[in-house]
């Protein structure tokens, strides 16, 4: 079996402008410093404009930066949006697509979504594609289909080879932003299902070495328990990760549980 690095990330959303991503950063940098985080990928996602301070801040730690949204066109007429290539420039090596509030209030769709992965892919992003059932889609008990369309509509048009270049976000749609996460055993049946999925239809290798990060209502409190999960690769996190100590207390989690599951040995 494929051994996965283990991966810690937070979205700030709307939130922490340019100055305090400085400040965020520098923080960072120094709670980082006390742990020994050489086993997991770290990213953080500013809004746009405190991407290039957050980039700065963080220069001198493992912690890359990303989007949390662009657009599939590298350059053109398309006002207010912003391209891979620019996001490449300033700093970042990630980018978010298809978070629940993108696909909610800005009504994108996974085809959108298709397009961009294709995009980031080109630009050397690595995308982080959250997934997500409604609560009515889970009471309708459809929730492994929706996440199955929804990750086979992503990538559809890349090879097999590809498939592990991006990092799949399970993000229950009712989970995010609310009282509590998903249940563990919950999270556990969604990210089994979904690694077989995966290899069921783009082939064993990418089941073995794609990471599939968990995300909705995660905390200090419930992260250990999520991240202990066989097929969980990582926590994405936003409130609880919205101060620098709230999040180098889920990196450590992460960085703890890398220890455990022994993903650590390899880089
Ligand atoms: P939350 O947000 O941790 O505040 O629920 C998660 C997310 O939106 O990815």
């Amino acid at each position: 079996m494929a051994m996965r690095r283990l991966v810690a990330g937070t979205g700030w959303k709307m939130n922490i402008g340019a100055a305090e991503a400085t400040r965020y950063g520098s923080e960072l940098a120094l709670r980082l410093a006390q742990i020994d985080v050489s086993a997991v990928d770290i990213f953080v996602l500013p809004p746009f404009t405190s991407l290039v301070a957050a980039s700065a801040a963080l220069a001198a730690t493992p912690v890359a930066i990303g989007g949390q949204n662009m657009h599939w066109e590298e350059s053109g007429a398309w006002t207010g949006e912003i391209s891979a290539p620019m996001l490449v420039e300033a700093g970042c090596r990630y980018v978010e697509l298809a978070h629940s509030e993108r696909l909610y209030h800005f009504a994108e769709s996974y085809e959108l979504v298709r397009r961009k992965v294709d995009s980031a892919l080109r630009s050397g992003l690595t995308p982080i594609i959250c997934l997500g059932e409604t609560a009515q889609e889970k009471g309708e008990g459809r929730t492994d289909d929706v996440l199955l369309e929804q990750v086979l509509t992503s990538l559809a048009g890349q090879p097999d080879a590809r498939v592990a270049d991006v990092i799949l976000a399970y993000e229950p749609r009712w989970a995010i932003g609310g009282a509590q996460a998903a249940t563990p055993d919950y999270v556990a049946e969604r990210h089994a299902i979904l690694r077989n999925n995966l290899k069921a239809h783009r082939g064993q290798d990418a089941a073995d070495r794609t990471r599939i990060i968990y995300g909705g209502s995660v905390t200090a409190e419930n992260g250990p328990q999520l991240i202990a999960i066989d097929d969980v690769d990582g926590l994405f996190v936003g409130r609880a990760a919205w101060t620098p100590e709230g999040f180098a207390r889920i990196v450590e989690i992460v960085a703890g549980a890398a220890q455990n599951k022994g993903t650590g040995q390899t880089a």
